[in-house]
């Protein structure tokens, strides 16, 4: 290890970018991922962020939410519910690369919720409608710095309301962390080897900032924010 460890994000590619899983193996892999999610807790700056955003608009109103990189859809199913006891008229459709994914987070939800799942690349997508908040989780470490500007400029441009980020901190400790706790919460050796990576291919509050600036985005125009454990979110709500 050198004094420059960590210090830019990594560029090595994890598997579950460049694998070729069959069904059985990726749908292993995204139980696994849920799993953790409600382990380190995943939703919740999600959900805060967005009890607020919800908070300025008419309350009523059918909205739509669009996740990128749904993954097994885990996130997605916590809204509906989170917005069942709140009463809320939801329209949430995921999307994700991997055609894997679509079947793996139809099979995890129910009949009759109000959840669609599409198989698309983000940064070769048009919703079909308007939607009115764009959300990812763990989406943004997977994407290169210039795939993550154009993924900024389009939250930007198509979401009406605002948009919302969750991902990891880039440091030391939950690299280390993650690195030898990992192994003991999951067998499966493809999270065991991404696990730590993700973090590595993560932000700092330094990076986001370059990324915010260099999309053209004013960062009076959004809020970044830490969440534990490790966990860099950025939000932007539109007037
Ligand atoms: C680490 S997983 C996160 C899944 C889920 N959001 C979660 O938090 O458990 C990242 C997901 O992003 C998807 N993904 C990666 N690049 C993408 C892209 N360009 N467009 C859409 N999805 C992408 C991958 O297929 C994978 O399912």
């Amino acid at each position: 290890m050198t004094g420059t460890f960590l210090a830019r994000r990594s560029t090595e590619l994890e598997r579950l970018d460049t694998e070729p899983y069959g069904f059985e193996e990726f749908q292993e892999y995204l139980h696994g991922l849920e799993h953790i999610n409600r382990w380190v807790l995943t939703y919740r700056p999600t959900l805060k962020w967005l009890e607020k955003a919800l908070a300025a608009l008419a309350p009523g109103r059918r909205i739509s939410i669009l996740d990128v990189g749904s993954g097994n859809g885990d996130m997605l199913r916590r809204i509906w519910t989170w917005g069942l006891g709140r009463g809320l008229d939801l329209d949430l459709l995921g999307i994700d690369l991997n055609p894997w994914s679509r079947k793996s987070a139809e099979l995890a939800t129910p009949p009759g919720a109000p959840i669609r799942f599409e198989t698309a690349d983000v940064l070769d997508f048009t919703p079909p409608d308007p939607v009115d908040f764009i959300i990812s989780s763990h989406l943004t470490h997977h994407l290169t710095d210039e795939q993550n500007v154009r993924f900024l400029r389009w939250m930007e441009a198509q979401a009406r309301h605002g948009w919302f980020i969750n991902d990891l901190h880039r440091h030391a400790l939950p690299y280390h962390a993650v690195k030898y706790a990992i192994p003991l919460v999951s067998r499966n050796p493809s999270i065991r080897h991404d696990a730590p990576l993700s973090v590595a291919r993560a932000f700092t509050s330094a990076d986001w900032r370059g990324l915010l600036d260099a999309a053209g985005i004013p960062a009076g125009q959004t809020r970044l924010a830490w969440f534990f454990p490790f966990r860099y979110c950025v939000g932007r709500s539109k007037p």
